[in-house]
């Protein structure tokens, strides 16, 4: 396994032999199931695997966690080669940004809610960092979780509409036995905390139930993940999601498929979660 934070290494090995499909895998470390399912799957489906490591500091806000972000290089290399990744790159800040840089991806509309609007600055992070990482690993297929649903909206949009020559791929949320998303973040949960953190995916499942027994509007699905949350003394719902899964725009009823989202801050801590009700055939 290569491991390098050098741009020009990275793309000498990526075309050391052009015949060679390359998956890639974006990650800001602390690395954990959900983070390795994609390595699995980018495993599964090209001959060559590349994973970065780089917590990106253009996408936090200044009130955000930048600098309590879990780092474990070591720990998330050991991981990595166990699932047999080829090459990892672990730039520093002056090689992504070096003095002088300016330029930056805005992707437009679909940045503007949920995430976008609790975190205005956050996706124009995500976006550039993405778009840098896609010009140095230059990779075949790309996978992201749908944990980050936003996100995977968000990186389709600009692959679309910037002509990048990669397949995106989305891979399934995995979850802790209890239901909790898998997340670096959950690294700040603690006891009572912890536990009253499953009641995103209990609010997500009572959803999911509604659904199934034929409820179609949007907003009563909205009541019912805002009731869900108010009953969890520990929880501050920022808030709830029922969205046209490409657009992100709200619904006032499902047609044929929604994305239901939610975010809500423990402490300081902020989980996010979703899932995406589909009619069945
Ligand atoms: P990070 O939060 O480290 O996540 C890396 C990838 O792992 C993302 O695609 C995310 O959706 C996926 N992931 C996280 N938890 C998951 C879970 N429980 N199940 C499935 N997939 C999960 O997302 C980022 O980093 C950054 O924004 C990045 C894309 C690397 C740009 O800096």
């Amino acid at each position: 396994m290569l491991i390098t934070k050098n741009i020009e290494l990275v793309r000498r090995e990526r075309w050391a032999d052009p015949g060679q499909t390359w998956g890639f895998v974006p990650t800001m470390g602390a690395l954990h199931e959900g983070h390795l399912s994609l390595v699995r799957c980018a495993r599964a489906e090209n001959s060559r695997v590349a994973a970065s490591i780089y917590v990106n500091p253009t996408q936090f806000a200044p009130t955000e966690d930048l600098d309590a972000y879990p780092r474990q290089l070591e720990r998330d290399l050991e991981l990595l080669r166990a699932e047999g990744v080829d090459l990892v790159f672990t730039p520093s800040d002056t090689e992504m940004y070096p003095p002088g840089f300016q330029t930056y991806v805005s992707v437009e509309n679909v940045t503007r809610v949920l995430e976008g609007a609790s975190r205005p600055t956050h996706f124009r992070g995500v976006a550039t960092v993405v778009a840098k990482l896609f010009n140095i690993v230059q990779p075949t297929r790309a996978y992201f979780g749908q944990k980050d649903a936003q996100q995977t909206v968000v990186i389709r949009q600009m692959v679309r509409d910037l002509n990048f020559p990669v397949d995106v791929i989305v891979c399934p949320i995995v979850r802790e036995p209890d239901g909790l998303a898998m997340s670096s973040r959950n690294q700040y949960l603690h006891g009572e905390t912890r536990t009253a953190a499953t009641v995103l995916y209990r609010a997500l499942m009572a959803v999911q139930s509604a659904f199934e027994h034929g409820e179609r509007n949007a907003e009563t699905l909205r009541a019912l993940m805002r009731d869900t949350i108010a009953a969890e003394k520990l929880a501050r719902l920022d808030y709830v999601s029922v969205a046209n899964p490409d657009t992100l725009q709200e619904l006032d009823t499902i047609a044929d498929s929604a994305l239901c989202s939610l975010a809500v801050f423990f402490g300081k801590t902020r989980l996010i979660d979703n899932i995406i009700l589909e009619e069945s055939e």
